[in-house]
């Protein structure tokens, strides 16, 4: 029997660890950085807590090592409102690990070991079905094995439950992936990457966004960073414009933009007040450093917006 209005996100747990430095180290240079930081991050897990702390009903199917690091991470997880009773211990695996390096203008660039991300194999998906068959939308992102997705949208499509994908990192996808998926949330290089055609204006992504309708995809949210986000839905393109705040750390932005984006929706706030809800979430998440640390509760988000007017 479906919960309605409850989500289940799968994807990436990573130990992040971010070293801030004024710039980038070229190929054979060494940078002193000015900070460092070890903080709980991977996509997955930071769009599942962007959800839980904004006030989702959320369940996660994730995958960790059998080390300290995985028991730590569960732990959080659980504190912030999220049910792992699907996130597994991988024996003689290594909980996935980012090393991040940001630089004085909050750029960052990323390297990630999956270590035991990878073992979220289908098998393992098939094992969760009833999660994502009872749950209203299933959330995704592309640092958990590509097979282990789609097997998640194949589920999902069979019990109506909405599929919405980030597809990040940037990756090539098939059309049997994206004709399963209702909602997909590209930035500018992802558009690009599933369409081909490079997004530097509301017009070029009008032009992907319609290239991803003709893949059977219904709404189209292209992030575009500071200029807010495209939204599309069946063909009808508007730009919604975000908030403007100081940027430290842009890490997790896009992130907690997800998972604050779904768990509004599951309120049936329209397209645009999530988006609204969303932009909030995602502009607290800018101003704070780190993945998971920066990610606000749901109190945070209703003053931020208040605040707005
Ligand atoms: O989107 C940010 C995340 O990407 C980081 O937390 C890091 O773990 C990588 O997965």
């Amino acid at each position: 029997m479906k919960t309605k209005g409850s989500l289940v996100v799968l994807g990436s747990i990573n130990a992040d660890h971010i070293l801030n430095l004024e710039h980038f180290p070229t190929p054979g240079e060494t940078v002193t950085g000015q900070e460092y930081q070890l903080a709980f991050g991977g996509k997955g897990a930071n769009q599942a807590v962007a959800a839980g702390r904004s006030g989702a009903d959320i369940a996660f199917i994730a995958c960790v090592g059998d080390d300290d690091t995985g028991s730590r991470v569960c732990r959080q997880l659980a504190s912030d409102n999220i049910d792992i009773s699907s996130v597994s211990t991988v024996n003689d695996a290594a909980t996935g690990v980012a090393l991040i390096f940001v630089n004085g203008t909050g750029e960052n660039i990323i390297g990630i070991h999956a270590g035991a991300n990878g073992a979220l194999t289908p098998e393992l998906v098939a094992a969760h079905q009833d999660k994502i068959a009872d749950a209203s939308a299933l959330l995704m992102q592309l640092e958990s094995p590509l097979e282990s997705v789609l097997a998640a949208a194949k589920i999902a499509h069979q019990n109506q439950t909405k599929v919405v994908l980030n597809p990040a990192p940037a990756c090539v996808l098939s059309d049997e992936l994206l004709g399963l998926v209702n909602m997909i949330t590209p930035n500018e290089t992802e558009a690009e990457k599933l369409t081909g055609i490079r997004v530097e204006n509301d017009e070029d992504a009008a032009k992907a966004a319609q290239a991803l309708h003709g893949k059977g995809i219904e709404t189209v949210i292209i992030t575009l960073g500071s200029r807010g986000v495209w939204l599309s839905e069946q063909g009808k393109g508007q730009r919604v414009p975000g908030f403007k705040v100081n940027a430290v750390d842009t890490i997790a932005a896009g992130d907690t933009f997800n998972g604050a984006l779904v768990t509004a929706l599951l309120e049936e706030k329209t397209l645009n007040e999530a988006i609204r809800f969303a932009h909030a979430a995602a502009a607290i998440a800018v101003t704070r450093k780190g993945a998971q640390p920066s990610v606000p509760w749901r109190n945070e988000i209703d003053e931020f917006l208040q605040q707005q007017g």
